[in-house]
């Protein structure tokens, strides 16, 4: 028999439905809970809420665990490609070998974006941050393959558009990057793999060969794959409720960049740099950035500290943590903000403020700190999670759709005025 709970309001009862996911997670089934009870649920920034059942990603925030279709982040980061990672999100299986090599294919002879997308390049002003960049030109992709708007459109068409994403936001993203800094744009080159040939867009120079680092493609490839999904976050939700209304998976996927952008969110890793760097040049007094955090009336807040859903450790930092020793000592890259990163580290995990609320380096805490070391601007940190992030996007807006989930629309408690008569203004 269904497992229920029973909920009872002014002495009537009612039987809630019990839905069991399968790493054993219970969830209380309210979808009908309003035409039964007139009653809806409250939960602000959704901290209690499920929006979904997803197959994709699984995670446990108080274990430390995260699982991209079963399997652990750890095996994932150590011994896949980020390529194989995307497809197994977003098709649900490693790919076979003649799979792999036909995707890997399919991705290689798009990353080619249209000529015309230069003039709009040529629109933003020089010091344009790159994520708004990004997140007009993958909105103009809808311009440049009209076919996908139409909501009716087949598998293949949507296989396209998801090769298209993948292949051309690494060249729009590098593009982005040459732009800021007012260099000539470098074409893909199709004879890299995915993060050397990004690698390649963003730091080659006609004045100069540039060498892709075995080193820093490597962490690179590591770094995507720790940040390509996180089940329903704030992005990955806007991604499914803008498709939810059924606009074009690029429109949707703007949609996430944009979310991402946030320094509560995928902005962090460039607002932690900034901190380290702001600690440095106020003379390295960590204790007093601590308890500036504190402060309730000071809106400070300690960057890469802290995570909605991991109340005990971060997986991922802790891989990122070992990966920027690695790198840093690998690329002999003597960062003073490392050392102050770590001191940081060490004071807050050990103040009682921190302890008490559970508040952990999370992902992006160390993650800033490899990306500058591999030479990645502050500015190009938050698009280089949105390019990690994609493919996990991708997935979700899929499920999404073949599920056939209908439009996302929250309701909402209104406690403003009750009705009211208009005042004319010379009355007010
Ligand atoms: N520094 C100081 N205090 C903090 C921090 C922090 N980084 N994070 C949370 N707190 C405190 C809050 O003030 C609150 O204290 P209180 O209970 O005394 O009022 C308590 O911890 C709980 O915090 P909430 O804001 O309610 O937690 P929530 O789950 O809503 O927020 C978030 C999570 C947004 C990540 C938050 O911890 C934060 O702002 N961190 C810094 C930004 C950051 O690193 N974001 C990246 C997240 S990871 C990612 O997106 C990839």
């Amino acid at each position: 028999m269904a497992e229920t709970a029973q909920l009872i309001i002014d002495g009537n009862t009612y039987e809630v439905p019990i839905i069991t996911g399968s790493e054993g997670e219970k969830a209380l089934d309210i979808s009908k809970l309003r035409a039964q009870t007139g009653h809806i649920t409250l939960d602000i920034g959704y901290k209690n809420t499920g929006s979904t059942q997803s197959a994709i990603t699984f995670l446990d925030g108080e274990k430390g665990i995260l699982r991209y279709r079963g399997y652990p982040i750890e095996q994932l980061a150590e011994q896949s490609e980020f390529l194989e990672v995307a497809y197994l999100l977003i098709y649900g299986a490693l790919p076979a070998k003649k799979e792999y090599e036909e995707f890997k294919n399919a991705v290689t002879i798009h990353t080619l974006v249209h000529e015309d997308t230069q003039k709009i390049f040529d629109g933003f002003p020089s010091n344009s941050h790159p994520m708004g960049v990004l997140s007009s030109l993958v909105s103009s992709l809808t311009a440049f393959y009209p076919r996908s708007i139409d909501p009716g459109r087949t598998p293949q068409e949507v296989n396209r558009t998801i090769v298209r994403l993948l292949a051309k936001i690494p060249t729009i993203a590098a593009w982005a990057y040459k732009g800021e800094m007012g260099h000539p744009v470098n074409y893909p080159n199709n004879e890299l793999d995915y993060c050397s040939n990004f690698l390649h867009m963003l730091f080659s120079l006609p004045t100069e060969k540039y060498e892709v680092d075995p080193v820093v493609a490597d962490a690179l490839n590591k770094l995507l794959i720790l940040h390509a999904d996180h089940e329903q976050n704030c992005s990955t939700s806007t991604v499914r409720i803008v498709g939810s209304s059924h606009t074009s998976l690029y429109t949707a996927v703007a949609a996430g960049i944009n979310a991402l952008w946030g320094p509560l969110h995928g902005g962090a890793n460039q607002a932690v740099i900034e901190m380290l760097e702001a600690i440095r040049n106020d003379g390295g007094d960590i204790q007093k950035y601590v308890k500036k955090a504190q402060d309730k009336d000071d809106p400070f807040r300690l960057m890469g500290f802290g995570h909605r859903v991991y109340k005990n450790f971060d997986p991922r930092a802790k891989i990122i943590k070992k990966a920027a020793d690695d790198v840093l000592a690998k690329l002999g890259v003597d960062d003073p903000c490392l050392d102050i990163a770590k001191e940081l580290e060490e004071i807050a995990l050990r103040d009682q403020y921190f302890v008490d609320r559970n508040l952990y380096p999370n992902v992006d805490f160390y993650s800033g700190i490899i990306y500058r070391a591999m030479g990645i601007p502050t500015e190009m940190f938050t698009v280089m999670f949105a390019l990690g992030r994609l493919p996990g996007w991708i997935a979700q807006w899929k499920e999404m759709r073949e599920n056939q989930e209908p439009i996302g629309r929250p309701r909402q408690v209104y406690i403003g005025e009750t009705e009211r008569d208009y005042v004319s203004i010379d009355k007010r």
